[in-house]
């Protein structure tokens, strides 16, 4: 038994060395790793973004409304130093949610205080002990309640208001000129706004709605909304959402399940406004994810996207993050690689890819994971590329 069972792992060896591994006799070690970053203790570690042309990322967390400004090495982008600071007039009631660049301020950077219904732009310092300078600061105005994650899209801020409005029951989209946020819209929206992106050829707005498995649609010239509704049969709420140009043209978008799990599904919506699915094929970590968040991987090599399943919503969901391939027609995803997360019920939240390295914060355990690769990149890992390739198996066996 133990003479054979050497003998097949060595057919394996030879049949990956042989036809995969084509390398000179002298090797530098390929390697991948996850290193995971310890936050400040706190129930509920949100939204990260990059702060642009500079070294920090801004992480906030909402159960005690405080904003984590982390430094990370020039080269290396690993985090190495961080300071956090209290957001808000009451650390247990401002609810500090969203977090993201301004282009309009250059070097500013948008924040949610959800339990006080206000928006701020804040200059977020050039040394990591400053802190953030609040630059402006925008009301929400009634009906209007409670602003989540928040965005800038051309000269307008946006915010999705996750909670029911305390006049009408009903949960709005806030939109506001950022030079004159008197010039404001609330579209209503269903239960409960999450992420708001462009379509950029038709420059129409798509936001996500997590507890209702549909995408509200807005037309912002002729203020005219649309819900587009998920089919049931590929999976249910709608959560993370991207605007892409270039092969990805279009929005796309993932489905988080339910407390079942997930589908492992996510879609995209272009120019034509129809709804197209793929679906994760990996039988463990892929069919049962619950895709919660979504970046942008394309490189020179070309389109991909990072997706993150979480076990947020469902123990029967992975926490992993996966980078998906598509064929050159974009109808089918090509290849899979899956990183699957040092802690399991972590209840991962977000990707933030940076340069050379990808960011995913946990929600369950104020943890930054980060992924790094060394002599190779993301998307050529090789057992990966084994996994899907049926015929290394039957040579191997
Ligand atoms: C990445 O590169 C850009 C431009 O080369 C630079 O502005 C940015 O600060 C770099 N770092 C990160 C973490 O993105
Ligand atoms: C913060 O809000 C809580 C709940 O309303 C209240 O009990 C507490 O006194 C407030 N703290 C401060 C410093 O105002
Ligand atoms: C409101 O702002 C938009 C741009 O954000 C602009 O096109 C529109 O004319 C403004 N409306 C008023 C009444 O100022
Ligand atoms: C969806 O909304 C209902 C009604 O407000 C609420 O009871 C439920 O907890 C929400 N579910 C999720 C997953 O947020
Ligand atoms: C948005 O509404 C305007 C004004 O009614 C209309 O001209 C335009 O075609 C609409 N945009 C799209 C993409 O439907
Ligand atoms: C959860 O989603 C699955 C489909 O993925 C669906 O069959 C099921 O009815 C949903 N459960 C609830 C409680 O909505
Ligand atoms: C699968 O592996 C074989 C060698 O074992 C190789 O010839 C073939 O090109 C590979 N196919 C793909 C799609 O990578």
């Amino acid at each position: 038994m133990m003479w054979f069972s050497t003998v097949k792992s060595l057919a394996i060896v030879l049949a990956l060395g042989a036809s995969v591994l084509a390398q000179d006799s002298s090797h530098s070690l390929v390697s991948r790793r996850l290193t995971e970053y310890l936050m400040p203790v706190a129930t509920q570690t949100h939204e990260f973004a990059h702060v642009p042309n500079s070294n920090f990322v801004l992480l906030t967390q909402m159960s005690n409304s405080e904003l984590i400004k982390i430094e990370l090495d020039s080269t290396t982008e690993e985090p190495i130093a961080f300071h956090s600071f209290p957001m808000g007039k009451n650390s247990s009631t401002s609810m500090l949610h969203g977090v993201w660049p301004s282009t309009v301020y250059p070097g500013m950077m948008w924040l949610s205080l959800q339990g006080e219904n206000k928006l701020l732009l804040v200059d977020p310092g050039k040394k990591l002990s400053a802190a953030p300078i609040i630059k402006k600061t925008i009301d929400i105005p009634t009906p209007g309640n409670g602003p989540h994650c928040v965005f800038e899209i051309g000269n307008r801020v946006w915010a999705g208001l996750k909670v029911a409005s305390e006049q009408t029951g009903k949960y709005y989209v806030f939109s506001a000129d950022v030079h004159n946020p008197k010039n404001h819209t609330l579209y209503p929206a269903l239960n409960s706004p999450v992420f708001i992106k462009e379509e950029p050829t038709t420059g129409l707005i798509y936001v996500t709605q997590d507890n209702d498995s549909s995408i509200l649609r807005i037309n912002t010239t002729s203020g005219e909304t649309k819900q587009v509704h998920v089919p049931a049969s590929v999976g249910n709420n709608a959560v993370g959402m991207i605007s892409a140009t270039g092969p990805l043209s279009g929005v796309w978008f993932t489905l988080a399940g339910n407390a079942t799990g997930g589908t492992g599904t996510f879609g995209h919506i272009g120019p034509s406004g129809k709804m197209q699915f793929f679906k994760l094929k990996h039988p463990l970590l892929g069919t049962n994810a619950g895709l919660l968040h979504i970046a942008d991987a394309s490189t020179a090599a070309g389109p991909a996207l990072w997706l993150l399943s979480t076990s947020l919503l469902s123990t029967n969901s992975p926490d992993a993050l996966i980078r998906v391939t598509f064929d050159a027609s974009m109808k089918s995803i090509a290849d899979e690689e899956y990183i699957s997360m040092l802690t399991q019920n972590a209840m991962v939240h977000r990707i933030l890819p940076l340069n050379h390295t990808v960011l995913v914060s946990e929600l369950h355990t104020f943890t930054l994971a980060q992924l790094s690769y060394r002599n190779t990149v993301a998307g050529k890992w090789l057992p990966a590329q084994a996994v899907t390739n049926t015929s290394v198996y039957t040579e191997a066996s």
